[in-house]
C-alpha cells in the first residue's frame, strides 16, 4: 500500500471519530486533508471546523464545512491532525507544512487530540526529521546564535537551517519564519523543549509532547490505533 492510501485510510478512519454537534480542530498537511475530505464527506450536520492554517481553511471551505475560530469557541472537542514523526509514548514533531503553532494552539484547547499518519512516521527516537523552529522574523540571525547555544547546552551540536522555498523564506500563516533543526536523534525531548522555548525571539517550536491522546497508522494491513 502507498504511504498516500495508509494516510487516507488513517484520514478516513479519523473522521469516523467525528459526532453530530461537535466542533473539530482540522490540521494541516497531506494526511489531514484526507480527514477534511472524509469529514465532508460523511454530511454530518452542526459540526464546526477550527482550521489551523489557512491551507486548511480553504479546503474545508470548498468542500462546505462549517468553520469558526479558535477565538469563538475557545474549546474544541476533537482535534486531528498529522505529523512528521510519531515516537515513544505518542511525542511527535510537527511542523514540517510551517503550521506548527497554530497547530498547537489548537491541540491545547482540544478535549481529545488524534493524529493520524501513514506507517513510515512511526519512529524509535524523535530527531531525524528536522526540528522546526519557528522564530519572529526581527532580529532572526541573532536569535539563531541563542537558538544554537540552547541546542549545544542539550547535547546537540547542530545549526539551524532557515526555511527557504524557490529562493524565498518560508514566512508561516502569522508571518514568522522557520528553521529546521536536523538533530538526528533527541535524546531528551523534553529538555529541548524547554530549552527552545527560553530563547527570546522563538515563538514555538514543533516538538508536541503530552498532547497526542491517540494515534490513527495507516499499515498494509488496515489502521492501527495507539492509545496512551
Ligand atoms: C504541518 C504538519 C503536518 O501535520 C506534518 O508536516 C505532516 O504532513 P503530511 O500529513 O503531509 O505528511 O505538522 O505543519
Amino acid at each position: 500500500m502507498s504511504a498516500d492510501l495508509q494516510k487516507r485510510i488513517a484520514g478516513e478512519a479519523a473522521a469516523e471519530l467525528v459526532e453530530t454537534g461537535m466542533v473539530v480542530g482540522l490540521g494541516t498537511g497531506s494526511t489531514a486533508a484526507w480527514f477534511v475530505k472524509a469529514l465532508a464527506a460523511r454530511g454530518l450536520s452542526d459540526i464546526r471546523g477550527v482550521p489551523t492554517s489557512t491551507a486548511t481553511e480553504a479546503l474545508a471551505l470548498e468542500l462546505g464545512l462549517k468553520l469558526t475560530s479558535l477565538d469563538e469557541v475557545q474549546h474544541i472537542d476533537l482535534t486531528v491532525d498529522g505529523a512528521d514523526e510519531i515516537g515513544p509514548g505518542l511525542s511527535l514533531i510537527k511542523g514540517g507544512g510551517a503550521a506548527l503553532l497554530r497547530e498547537k494552539l489548537v491541540w491545547e484547547a482540544s478535549a481529545r487530540c488524534v493524529v493520524i499518519a501513514d506507517a513510515a512516521k512511526s519512529v524509535p527516537v524523535l530527531g531525524a526529521f528536522p526540528l522546526p523552529i519557528e522564530v519572529v522574523a526581527f532580529g532572526h540571525k541573532t536569535t539563531l546564535i541563542r537558538l544554537n547555544e540552547a541546542l549545544r547546552a542539550c547535547g546537540l551540536d547542530v545549526t539551524p537551517r532557515l526555511r527557504v522555498k524557490d529562493g524565498q523564506m518560508v514566512a508561516t500563516d502569522g508571518g514568522n519564519l522557520i528553521y529546521d533543526a536536523a538533530c538526528g536523534a533527541i535524546p531528551d525531548p523534553a529538555r529541548l523543549a524547554e530549552a527552545l522555548k527560553r530563547v527570546t525571539g522563538v515563538v514555538d517550536h514543533g516538538l508536541f509532547l503530552g498532547l497526542a491522546d491517540e494515534a490513527l497508522i495507516g499499515q498494509d494491513a488496515g489502521v492501527e490505533r495507539l492509545a496512551l
